[in-house]
């Protein structure tokens, strides 16, 4: 099976974080910190001063959410679940979390409606009347001493991907994600109305996330690199102006603080619409394989996961503990993680990267001894920490910190 490529004009990790961790014990999560900082710098210029929401599934580690947002240009946290929210908020102070995707938690529903301060804090996302219904009817079963009376922060969420086909009502091709149905900025004013008239529920924001620019590589094998760059241009001519009409729409019907889109792979796009006023990114931060395929930028590798050998079945082979940490998605080769380091060796094309162990092929197979390290880098940059208890934090050759996951304190939403 065919190594993918790496960033070229480097080698991922660089010495210095591989001595780094010599000796320490594998399945081994690594952080190249400056790396990160690198990305992050780089980050907050590609999105020309528009301020960066830090997008928490992307990272899965609350320390790398609390170093990111230390930098100007970065407010707040866009979080994947309410239950997740609500531990950011009182484990780690996070004052300004939006959920990104729509909850039916109820237990955590049953929190935020009880909790005034958690009610300020987090604002959840919503592009149905029945969504608003779910929470209506979690607060009913509150007893009435413990709800209170503040409302429910909602963000309307507008579907933001392109529909391509002949006529405008007719049959068409969705380049984007199935998220909200939402499409029109008719249908956004109306929702936006619905909101605002029901007790308990306040509009504070738009959140329209152009998966199909932000969240799709353009450098395609073969035709599908300039077909999807094609395709990014008309969408990114029809959200200019679809998004833009939809943002003035609800604002006639509410004051919004804030309207998100974008994403790692789209901020200068997202920032020259001009109808943003901020950005969800977090990928980038890490910089997983899938942010190795995009034409317009490239962040440095930052995020490991460090495997050792355990055994050497013939010349030319080793044989890894675990590796089978293959990313979410439609099931392919470009779903698997990358062999970064040592960078000739290749997974078995029987075998693959395994449950418990991988075998790997390659001539630096026959340098490697028990213990030793082989790097892999995973496809997508928050699904890793899922595996892993904690991460090393490398900084100028040595380790200077241990950050755990979310997985490691115990954290699965
Ligand atoms: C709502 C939303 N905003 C932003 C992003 C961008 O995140 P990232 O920068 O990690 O690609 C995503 C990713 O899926 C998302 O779902």
């Amino acid at each position: 099976m065919k190594r993918r490529e790496v960033p070229s004009g480097g080698e991922y990790p660089p010495v210095s974080v591989r001595s780094a961790i010599e000796g320490l014990d594998g399945p081994l999560g690594v952080i190249d910190l400056d790396a990160m900082d690198r990305n992050t710098v780089k980050m907050r210029e590609r999105a020309g001063g528009l301020a960066i929401r830090v997008a928490s599934k992307s990272l899965r580690v609350p320390a790398a959410v609390d170093h990111i947002l230390a930098y100007d240009g970065f407010t707040g946290v866009l979080a994947y679940s309410l239950a997740e929210a609500v531990c950011l908020a009182r484990e780690r102070g996070i004052d300004d979390i939006v959920v990104g995707y729509p909850t039916v938690e109820r237990g955590a529903l049953r929190e935020l409606l009880e909790d005034e301060e958690l009610l300020r804090t987090i604002t959840l996302v919503a592009d149905s009347p029945e969504q608003l219904q779910m929470i209506d009817g979690v607060r009913r079963t509150l007893p009435s001493r413990q709800a209170v009376d503040s409302p429910v922060r909602i963000a309307l969420e507008f579907d933001a991907g392109t529909r391509i086909g002949p006529f405008e009502t007719g049959p068409s091709f969705l380049f984007g994600v199935r998220r909200s149905p939402l499409h029109t900025p008719e249908q956004a004013k109306e929702f936006a109305q619905h909101v605002v008239r029901r007790p308990g529920f306040r509009l504070v924001g738009i959140l329209a996330y152009e998966a199909q620019i932000a969240g799709l590589p353009d450098r395609g094998v073969g035709l599908k690199g300039p077909l999807i760059r094609h395709l990014k241009v008309r969408s990114i001519a029809d959200l200019a102006e679809r998004r833009t009409r939809a943002v003035r729409a609800v604002r006639e019907v509410a004051p919004l603080e804030f309207v998100n889109g974008g994403g790692t792979g789209s901020l200068e796009l997202s920032e020259a619409e001009g109808s943003l006023t901020e950005i969800g990114a977090g990928s980038g931060f890490y910089s997983p394989v899938q942010f190795d395929h995009y034409t317009d930028f490239l962040h440095e590798p930052a995020a490991y996961f460090a495997l050792p050998v355990v055994r050497r079945p013939a010349p030319g082979w080793c044989v890894v503990f675990q590796g089978g940490w293959t990313a979410s998605g439609p099931i392919a080769d470009d779903r698997l993680p990358v062999v970064s380091w040592p960078s000739d060796l290749e997974f078995s094309a029987t075998e693959g990267p395994g449950e418990v162990q991988t075998p790997l092929r390659g001539k630096s197979a026959d340098r490697l001894r028990p213990g030793d390290f082989v790097f892999f880098r995973h496809v997508k940059a928050g699904e890793v920490a899922e595996r892993l208890a904690h991460f090393a934090v490398v900084s100028d050759g040595r380790v200077v910190d241990t950050w755990p996951t979310y997985r490691g304190l115990g954290w699965t939403f």
